[in-house]
């Protein structure tokens, strides 16, 4: 089957895309342990920047927000300055970068913010366990394993304190030289916590009903739209995730929710984890897609197993614009011109996948013909 269609030019929002293959935003935890993007960063984004569009690793927008060691964050001027050399080493190898900005919401452990609890929309745990901060002089390979925690249930005043450190995550990235950016609205994180049913038990005007839900999303939208315009921003969002805890009672309806959001802020994507076989999540029973093409009328990048033909066959149906892989890009700097070709893809390992230096990073060959 021809792969062309993945090979097409498409503009989203203001940029012009070469091609349709997006780099889904992969946490890699190379930046330092107080968050600040390092130089391998920048080798490694570089290494991938024909991709149509990179999305970054997610990027903290608060301390607050940050539980993940040495994953990268944008709410202070060093860490402005870091990613202003990735974004210029991307620029000038001919790419374009959008910064997922991120906040972990009740995923955080207190290992991370001095002992506090992390903030959710209710005192609901995650489900499992994730990584802790590697412990003084530990030279283990893997970080230590720890239970999420049961959140304190936001105020008031914490939801507007999330909404302006969006908003200042969006200025940030704009300083940074970032071509826009993608708030992170997935993968149980604190803007999917107030979308699904399942961890959003509140009872004001931010739980409920779906149009509660999405309140805090919409609120975001605004802070983000007051330092970016609408068509540098995008959105990624998981309705369909029961990943950590999460699940939704309808998702249809909330993704219709969701799209109609963006489509009044005039966004220039949407990114849909939408799996076409399990693997990262599972592959929902459900699917939603077709129900946020009826109420989007941007550009829909989907994401989740693709393969080239898979992808290439998916747009020309036209059920979605553009196609994002995530773990491909690990093992793969050359990704697009190795779907294009049909060359084999090279394998990642998954024990560098969120710990070391270079190593599983950035000595990933490129295809050489034998
Ligand atoms: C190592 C790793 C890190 C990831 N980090 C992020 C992230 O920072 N932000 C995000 O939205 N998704 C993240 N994801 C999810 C991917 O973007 C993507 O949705 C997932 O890998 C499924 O796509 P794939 O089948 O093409 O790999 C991560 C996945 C992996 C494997």
């Amino acid at each position: 089957m021809s792969v062309d269609a993945l090979f097409q030019p498409l503009k989203v929002g203001t940029l012009d895309l070469p091609n349709r293959v997006i780099m889904a935003p992969l946490t890699r935890a190379r930046a330092t342990e107080q968050h600040v993007p390092t130089p391998v960063q920048l080798v490694y984004y570089a290494q991938r920047a024909d991709a149509g569009l990179i999305v970054s690793e997610a990027t903290a927008v608060h301390p607050m927000g940050m539980g993940w060691y040495r994953a990268p964050g944008i709410w202070n001027a060093e860490m402005v300055a870091g990613w202003r050399a990735v974004t210029e080493a991307v620029h000038a190898a001919g790419g374009r970068i959008y910064a997922q900005l991120w906040h972990m919401g009740r995923l955080v452990l207190p290992d991370y913010i001095g002992g506090q609890l992390p903030i959710g929309p209710s005192p609901i745990a995650g489900e499992g366990e994730t990584f802790a901060p590697r412990p003084e002089g530990d030279t283990s390979h893997f970080l230590p394993m720890k239970p999420y925690v049961v959140p304190r249930e936001m105020t008031q005043a914490d939801i507007e304190g999330v909404v302006a450190a969006y908003g200042m995550g969006a200025r940030n990235a704009m300083a940074a030289g970032f071509d826009g950016v993608e708030i992170h609205g997935a993968n149980g994180y604190i803007i999917d916590q107030f979308l699904q049913s399942k961890t959003n038990r509140r009872t004001d005007a931010y739980g409920g009903s779906i149009a509660n839900r999405v309140r805090l999303l919409g609120e975001i939208i605004e802070a983000v739209a007051g330092e970016v315009e609408p068509g540098r921003i995008g959105l990624r969002v998981s309705p369909t995730s029961e990943r950590k805890g999460m699940g939704d009672d309808n998702p249809a309806a909330l993704t219709e929710a969701i799209g109609a959001l963006a489509q009044d802020h005039g966004l220039a994507y949407i990114h849909l984890i939408e799996p076409i076989a399990s693997g990262f999540m599972e592959k929902p029973d459900y699917p939603v897609m077709d129900h946020l093409r009826a109420v989007f009328a941007g550009t829909i990048i989907q994401n989740g197993s693709f393969d080239a033909e898979t992808a290439a066959s998916t747009i020309a149906s036209g059920k979605a614009d553009a196609i994002s892989f995530g773990r491909p890009y690990i093992a793969n700097p050359d990704l697009v011109s190795r779907l294009r070709h049909g060359y084999p893809l090279a394998q990642a390992d998954f024990d560098y996948a969120y710990v070391g230096e270079d190593k599983g990073y950035t000595d990933y060959p490129r295809h050489t013909a034998e």
